[in-house]
């Protein structure tokens, strides 16, 4: 009775690991199975005339940063830095209005791998010859939550040229060609 009672708790667990297995094919970039808390967005919109559009989510993780996907569309193959900047704000027509690199740890310009960079450091993303370019970062210096480090009321700003990820204050990326307010 007792081998009985175990090998149908066996097949039991057997058939759960085989259902969530399943269950859990369809989300597999997703690292581990750590819960996800509160998520940001922002909308991208053309800035210094430019047909740049995109889109950026921000999802905080249980184990602590941010996970962030950008999708951008209609922009000029090649290399673009793309960084969160401190203002919410894309009003302006150049998007100057979103002002400098998000910085709260008063840090130098870098680049995302680096532990001395502003907290909106992603560095560059990659345009295809379709327009096309996407960004996976995580990024431990950024919050969803409030907090000096959160990126709800910021902005993403997607560039002219690439990030060089040393020059100061900006990676000399030029122009800024798309702007979203992160909500
Ligand atoms: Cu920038
Ligand atoms: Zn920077």
């Amino acid at each position: 009775m007792k081998v009985r009672t175990l090998s149908a708790l066996t097949f039991m667990a057997a058939a759960a690991l085989a259902v969530s297995g399943c269950a859990g094919a369809g989300a597999s970039s997703a690292k581990a199975s750590a819960p996800e808390g509160p998520q940001a967005k922002a909308t991208i919109e053309a800035r210094s005339d430019s047909t740049v559009t995109g889109t950026a989510t921000f999802t905080e993780l249980s184990t602590g940063g941010v996970k962030a996907h950008i999708h951008i569309e209609k922009a000029p193959p090649g290399t673009h830095g793309l960084h969160i900047h401190e203002k919410g704000d894309c009003s302006d027509p150049k998007a100057a209005s979103a002002g400098g690199h998000f910085n709260p740890g008063g840090m130098p310009h870098s680049g995302p791998t680096d532990m001395k960079r502003h907290a909106g450091d992603l560095g560059n993303i990659e345009i295809k010859a379709d327009g096309t370019g996407d960004l996976d970062i995580t990024s431990d210096m950024l919050t969803v939550k409030p907090g000096p480090n959160s990126v709800v009321g910021r902005s993403v700003v997607f560039h002219e040229k690439a990030d060089d990820l040393t020059t100061q204050p900006t990676g000399n990326a030029g122009g800024r060609l798309g702007c979203g307010v992160i909500q």
